[in-house]
C-alpha cells in the first residue's frame, strides 16, 4: 500500500532519515558540540521567551521542519484562516477566533460582512453590563446588589472561563464570588450554590448551541433554585443572562434575548473564551483588563501571521510538536506551569489540543497513516514533581515537557534567611529541565559513593526533551499571548497533518447513545434492552443499585 501524500513528501522522508541521526545523539553531545546552543535555540517575541535548546533538534532538524511547513502550504492555510475562508470544511464554517481580538477599525469580511464591527458591538454591550454589575447599579429582583456570579457551561463554554478566572484572580473584584458549574452531576450545582444568597446571585448560562444536555439541565436547576428562593418569575430577568449563538433556544428557555450576549458560528467552542463566553472573566477583572487580554491575543496573532518562521513562536512550537510526535514517537506532552494561578491551564489545553487534533482522517476523509494529536496533560509545578515526574525522568516513555514560568510573582513570600519562595519555585523549574536533558550517568552516581546495587536505580539517562517558556509577570496581556501561542501551535500541527482542527464529530456518538440510555434508565417499567450483554447488564445493575 502506498503512503499518504504527507509521508511521501521529500521533507517528511528527509526528517525520517534525520531522526535516525538525531536518535544517536544525546542532548549532552548536542550541547557539547555547540557551546552557544542555549542562546542559539531560544528566542523572545511578544513578551515570551522560548528556550527550545533542550529539544532533541539541531539546525538541520529545524530547516527540514520549515521545509515541511512550506510543503504543506502553512502560509496559505494561515492566510485562509485570517482571511475568513471556510477552512472548517466538515462544518462549512470560517474559523475566525482571531477576529475576536482584532482591534476596532480593522476589517475582516465573512461573506462580504465585516465581523470585527460586530465583535466590538458585543464587547461594548458586555462592558456596559459588567460595569453595571461591578458598580452595583444592576440590582437583583429584591433590590440587592449582585455579589455572586455563577457561570453555567461545559467544554469550551466553561474551561476557558474557569481557567481565565483562576489565572487572573489577582486582578479580580475580590468582593465578588465567582463559581463555575459544568458537570451534569448534581453535586456540581449544589456545591456551587449552597452558601449563596439567590437575591445576590447572577447566573450566566453559556452555550454556543444552547442545546447541550449538561448546561440546560444545570440552567433549569438554577432557575428552580432561584424561583424557590425569590418566589417570582419576574426575578429571572434580573438573575439570568445568556451567552449563545442561538437566540431562538435562549428565548425558549425563558431568558429575554435583550439579556443575551451573542457570538457567531465562526467561533469554535474551544476558541471562544475571549468572546462573550468570557463574560464572567470580564465581570471578574473589569472591561479594561479584559481588553488588555485581547490585546495580548492580538499581539500573538500578528506575530504568528507575519514573523519569519525562524523567529515565529507558534510555528516553532507546532513544528517541534510534530517532530516529537511523528519522528521521536512521543505520544504525549506534559504542560507544567510553575505558576499556581495557571492551575487550570493544562485542563484548558486538553480541550484545545485534543478536541482539535484528535482526528484520524484528513480533510478529504482519507485515513491517516501517521500519528496525529498527542495527549496533553499536566499539573502545576512543583506539585507534579512529587507525583508523576518520576516517570518523566526514569520511565520507559519519552514525555516532552513544556515548562512555563514568570520572572515576578504576584504573591511574593519572603523566605526566612533571604530570598523569596518564588526563587524556590523557579529554581525547581530550571532544575527540572536540566535534569531531564542531561541526567546523571552511572559514573557520576558511583563517584558519589553509591553502593553498586543501587547505581542503576539512581542513574538518570537524560536526553528527555523539554521547552521552557518564560514571561515577566502573569498579566491579562501575558495570558492572552500564551493562549494564542498554543492555539496557533495547534493550528500548525493540524495543517501539517491535513486534518480539520475545528470540528469535533468524535463527541457525537456518546451523546447520541446517552439519549437512548437515559430513556432506559428512567423508564418506569423494566425496559426491553437491545444493547450488547455488557451494556444491558450495566443498565439493569444500575437500576437495581439505584432502586435499592
Ligand atoms: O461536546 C463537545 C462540545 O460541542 C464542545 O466542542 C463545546 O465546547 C461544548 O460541547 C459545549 O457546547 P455548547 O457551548 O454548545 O454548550
Amino acid at each position: 500500500m502506498s503512503h499518504s501524500r504527507l509521508r511521501r513528501l521529500p521533507s517528511w522522508q528527509a526528517l525520517q532519515q534525520h531522526a535516525a541521526v538525531i536518535g544517536e545523539k544525546h542532548l549532552r553531545e548536542l550541547f557539547a558540540d555547540d557551546p552557544q546552543r542555549g542562546e542559539a535555540f531560544a528566542l523572545e517575541e511578544v513578551g515570551l521567551y522560548l528556550d527550545y535548546s533542550k529539544q532533541r533538534v539541531d539546525s538541520d532538524t529545524l530547516r527540514l521542519l520549515r521545509e515541511l511547513a512550506a510543503a504543506c502550504d502553512l502560509p496559505g492555510h494561515t492566510e485562509a484562516m485570517f482571511g475568513g475562508e471556510r477552512i472548517n470544511t466538515t462544518e462549512n464554517r470560517a474559523v475566525l477566533h482571531v477576529a475576536l481580538r482584532a482591534p476596532a477599525g480593522e476589517q475582516i469580511l465573512v461573506d462580504g460582512h465585516d465581523v470585527v464591527a460586530d465583535v466590538h458591538a458585543v464587547l461594548d454591550r458586555m462592558a456596559a453590563f459588567a460595569d453595571r454589575v461591578r458598580s452595583g447599579s444592576w440590582l437583583g429582583h429584591s433590590g440587592k446588589r449582585i455579589r455572586n456570579v455563577v457561570s453555567i457551561g461545559i467544554g469550551g463554554s466553561d474551561l476557558g472561563p474557569v481557567m481565565a478566572y483562576e489565572a487572573l484572580r489577582d486582578y479580580s473584584a475580590r468582593e465578588m464570588t465567582f463559581r463555575f458549574v459544568s458537570n451534569v452531576d448534581g453535586t456540581d450545582f449544589v456545591e456551587a450554590t449552597r452558601d449563596l444568597d439567590a437575591a445576590e446571585t447572577l447566573f450566566i448560562v453559556c452555550s454556543k448551541t444552547f442545546t447541550t444536555l449538561e448546561t440546560l439541565s444545570n440552567a433549569q436547576a438554577a432557575r428552580a433554585w432561584c424561583l424557590d428562593a425569590l418566589g417570582d418569575e419576574k426575578a429571572i430577568a434580573k438573575h439570568f443572562v445568556a451567552v449563545s449563538t442561538n437566540a431562538d433556544e435562549v428565548a425558549k428557555f425563558g431568558i429575554d434575548t435583550a439579556h443575551m450576549f451573542g457570538f457567531w458560528d465562526w467561533v469554535g467552542g474551544r476558541y471562544s473564551m475571549e468572546s462573550a463566553i468570557g463574560l464572567s472573566t470580564m465581570l471578574a477583572i473589569g472591561p479594561e483588563r479584559f481588553r488588555e487580554m485581547l490585546a495580548g491575543f492580538h499581539a500573538m496573532d500578528e506575530h504568528f501571521r507575519h514573523a519569519p518562521y525562524e523567529r515565529n513562536l507558534p510555528v516553532l512550537m507546532g513544528l517541534l510538536a510534530i517532530w516529537n510526535n511523528n519522528f521521536l514517537d512521543a505520544a504525549s506532552v506534559a504542560v507544567l506551569p510553575y505558576e499556581q494561578y495557571l492551575k487550570r491551564f493544562p485542563a484548558y489545553l486538553q480541550q484545545l489540543t485534543m478536541e482539535s487534533n484528535g482526528k484520524s482522517v484528513t480533510l478529504d476523509g482519507t485515513a491517516v497513516d501517521y500519528a496525529t494529536g498527542p495527549i496533553y496533560w499536566g499539573e502545576p509545578g512543583t506539585n507534579g514533581q512529587h507525583s508523576f515526574y518520576q516517570l518523566i525522568h526514569q520511565g520507559t516513555r519519552i514525555v516532552p515537557c513544556d515548562f512555563i514560568g514568570f520572572g515576578q510573582s504576584l504573591n511574593p513570600l519572603p523566605v526566612r534567611g533571604g530570598g523569596d519562595q518564588h526563587d524556590l519555585l523557579m529554581a525547581n523549574l530550571i532544575a527540572q529541565g536540566e535534569a531531564l536533558a542531561f541526567g546523571k550517568s552511572a559514573e557520576q552516581v558511583r563517584a558519589e559513593g553509591t553502593p553498586e546495587a543501587l547505581v542503576p536505580h539512581r542513574t538518570f539517562s537524560g536526553n528527555r526533551p523539554s521547552s521552557t517558556i518564560l514571561a515577566e509577570r502573569l498579566t491579562p496581556h501575558a495570558l492572552g499571548t500564551l493562549i494564542a501561542l498554543y492555539e496557533h501551535s495547534v493550528f500548525v500541527q493540524g495543517v501539517i497533518w491535513g486534518i480539520d482542527s475545528f470540528d469535533q464529530w468524535g463527541v457525537e456518538l456518546g451523546k447520541q447513545l446517552a439519549k437512548t440510555t437515559i430513556a432506559e434508565l428512567t423508564a418506569t417499567d423494566e425496559p426491553t434492552l437491545a444493547h450488547d450483554s455488557s451494556t444491558n447488564r450495566l443498565i439493569r445493575r444500575y437500576r437495581q443499585l439505584r432502586d435499592g
